[in-house]
């Protein structure tokens, strides 16, 4: 038979042959692009017995030929009484799944996500640590002893015979992570924070923390100033800031950083220089080595960024609400 006439008489073919099962489809596939002996495939193989003018025009009808073949499968496949859900049909788990809708991020982990890429930048690594921590990483090793007045500025979940604290703040971390590295370390962690507080719109008893800090040789005051200012910007676009003087038990000096929004000054967060005391409770010898730390309410940051006036709706988990929010502000 001539090549073209084959051709025509597959086409006919494929056109014809009714797909009612998922052997059906076994079948089909075999019988026309199957490896061995698809007609299809079988027709390719014979190309190279034409000339040469004429194999370029026949390689791109049997190309097509071949797509016709997918567009059915794919035609069969995607009806919805193809694979009705019982008896007799087996499950195949290699026919696509069919998505009703690709979700979004959370708007916390969009800006968990900027944060993160602002310190990669400036070669910070990322870490994260555990939720569940004891008094000494949470309290004691921060300059916090028991009984220190500052401990009454966090009202805790204590867990068990009261060692055991769900953490106040991500500054656990430093203490976690300089026990067991040497300096130089440029660290940023982001995770959650529990707080024994009443929920209302402006205080939840969880909500997420940004931490960081570097410690080396001869790092100053300025270099803190730098870091803050880059990352703010980074995140606001040009906003003013303001370091202004505060107190934390375990920095010294210590500053709390706002910014200038809608006509206001707003709290954005608290740094200062490692007090030497917390550097020596992780064997580090602060008269060689110096360091910074900050710490950052995430829920804050999207709030300003995004006019929110309600903590509460970041958990609510409303698909209206969370909808709204693409990655790139
Ligand atoms: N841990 C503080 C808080 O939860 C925030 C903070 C302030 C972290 C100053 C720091 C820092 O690392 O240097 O309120």
């Amino acid at each position: 038979m001539m090549y073209d006439q084959k051709i025509k008489k597959i086409k006919e073919e494929i056109k014809n042959f009714k797909i009612k099962t998922s052997q059906d489809l076994e079948t089909f596939k075999g019988q026309f692009i199957g490896r061995k002996k698809g007609m299809i495939t079988e027709l390719f193989k014979e190309i190279k017995n034409l000339s040469l003018e004429k194999r370029k025009d026949y390689g791109k009808i049997l190309n097509e030929l071949k797509k016709y073949v997918k567009k059915k499968i794919n035609h069969v496949v995607h009806k919805k009484s193809f694979f009705p859900s019982s008896k007799g049909i087996e499950f195949d788990p290699t026919i696509p799944g069919e998505y009703s809708e690709i979700g979004s991020m959370h708007p916390l982990s969009i800006i968990k996500e900027r944060i993160i890429e602002i310190f990669m930048n400036i070669g910070f690594s990322y870490i994260e640590d555990r939720e569940m921590e004891d008094d000494w990483h949470n309290f004691t090793a921060l300059n916090i002893p028991p009984l220190h007045p500052s401990r009454d500025m966090q009202d805790t979940f204590f867990l068990g015979e009261k060692n055991f604290v769900l953490r106040t703040h991500t500054s656990s971390v430093q203490i976690r992570y300089m026990k067991t590295h040497n300096p130089p370390v440029r660290i940023l962690s982001i995770g959650k924070v529990y707080r024994n507080e009443t929920v209302s719109s402006h205080s939840h008893f969880m909500f997420h923390q940004a931490e960081g800090f570097y410690i080396d040789k001869n790092v100053s005051f300025s270099d803190l100033k730098h870091t803050i200012q880059y990352m703010i910007h980074s995140i606001f676009g040009k906003k003013k800031v303001r370091f202004r003087s505060s107190y934390f038990p375990f920095t010294e000096p210590s500053a709390e950083i706002d910014v200038f929004h809608n006509n206001e000054w707003i709290e954005i967060m608290g740094c200062g220089m490692i007090d030497p005391h917390v550097l020596k409770n992780v064997n580090i010898d602060s008269e060689v080595y110096s360091g910074f730390a900050f710490g950052i309410g995430i829920e804050r940051i999207s709030c300003i960024i995004h006019q929110i006036q309600d903590i509460r709706t970041y958990f609510d988990n409303d698909l209206r609400f969370l909808r709204q929010f693409t990655s790139d502000f």
